[in-house]
């Protein structure tokens, strides 16, 4: 067994620990009822993105902070908010046992309440044009299935985050969840493939902690009733199929820009 394996199973919650070698309770600890202080905008981003550091007694680090504040009405997502879809989506993440979204939370800021994400340092070498088109990719392809049940409509590939150990993560799930099929992303090649067996695990701890968890309390503090209906249903469509779901029209539907 490697080390990283070792450290994998010893661990109480089964994280891994590559975060800063906290867990994932410690490090959504740190988020919550850390210092929040903004260091710079990300240009680049069309809603307020902020890239901040966060502190709590002798631990600091990155993250990304969008208050509510700022974020740019959208007309196909009028109920709630971008920061609220996000951490609905670290929460399905978590209980597929995905890990495909950062630590994330909900909190108040300099700019008022709003999502905070723990920044991952990526591995700056990897090509990511490339990374998006592999077919052997084994968390690309969790991850289109996370993006299927979640019905992301951006996923682009500067949304891929893959870390130096190969663990793949995902950012920028602010506008997931719509009750209609608007699933747009650069993951199509495995439409119309066989689900993998992780992948129907993944699916059937979601819906195990949506019927009997507490999953369904927590998205309903984000989500409307219908759009957890709605992923209710696309998790027990999935299953039912066992397929990766197809584009809905003639061509594959892609965010655009798609980087
Ligand atoms: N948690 C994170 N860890 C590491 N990098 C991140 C994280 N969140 C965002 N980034 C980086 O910052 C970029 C912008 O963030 P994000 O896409 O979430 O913002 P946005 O406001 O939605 O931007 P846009 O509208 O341009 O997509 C991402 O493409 C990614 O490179
Ligand atoms: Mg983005």
């Amino acid at each position: 067994m490697t080390d990283a394996a070792a450290e994998q199973e010893d661990r109480p919650d089964g994280q891994s620990g590559r975060l800063l070698g906290m867990s994932e309770d410690e490090l959504l600890d740190l988020l919550s009822r850390g210092d929040l202080a903004v260091r710079g905008r990300l240009v680049d981003a069309s809603n307020a993105t902020m890239y901040c550091e966060i502190s709590l007694d002798d631990v600091a680090a990155a993250c990304v902070y969008k208050p509510v504040a700022g974020e740019r009405p959208l007309w196909d997502f009028p109920e709630g908010t971008l920061a609220g879809r996000e951490l609905a989506a670290y929460a399905v993440s978590r209980s597929g046992g995905w890990d495909v979204v950062p630590p994330t939370v909900y909190r108040d800021g300099p700019f008022g309440p709003g999502m905070c994400q723990l920044w991952v340092d990526a591995d700056d070498t990897v090509d990511l044009v490339a990374l998006a088109r592999r077919t052997d990719h084994q968390g690309l392809r969790q991850m289109a299935v996370f993006d299927a049940v979640v019905n992301n409509a951006d996923r682009k590939i500067g949304h891929l985050l893959p870390m130096p150990d190969g663990h793949l993560y995902g950012c920028d799930h602010g506008v997931c969840f719509g009750t209609d099929y608007k699933l747009r992303t650069v993951l199509w090649q495995w439409r119309g493939k066989k689900l993998t067996s992780q992948a129907t695990a993944a699916l059937r701890r979601l819906q195990e902690s949506l019927d009997g968890g507490p999953l369904a309390a927590e998205l309903a503090g984000w989500l409307t009733g219908e759009e957890i209906e709605a992923t209710r249903k696309r998790a027990a469509l999935l299953l039912e199929h066992k397929v990766h779901p197809f584009p809905p029209a003639d061509w594959p539907a892609v965010p655009w820009p798609p980087i």
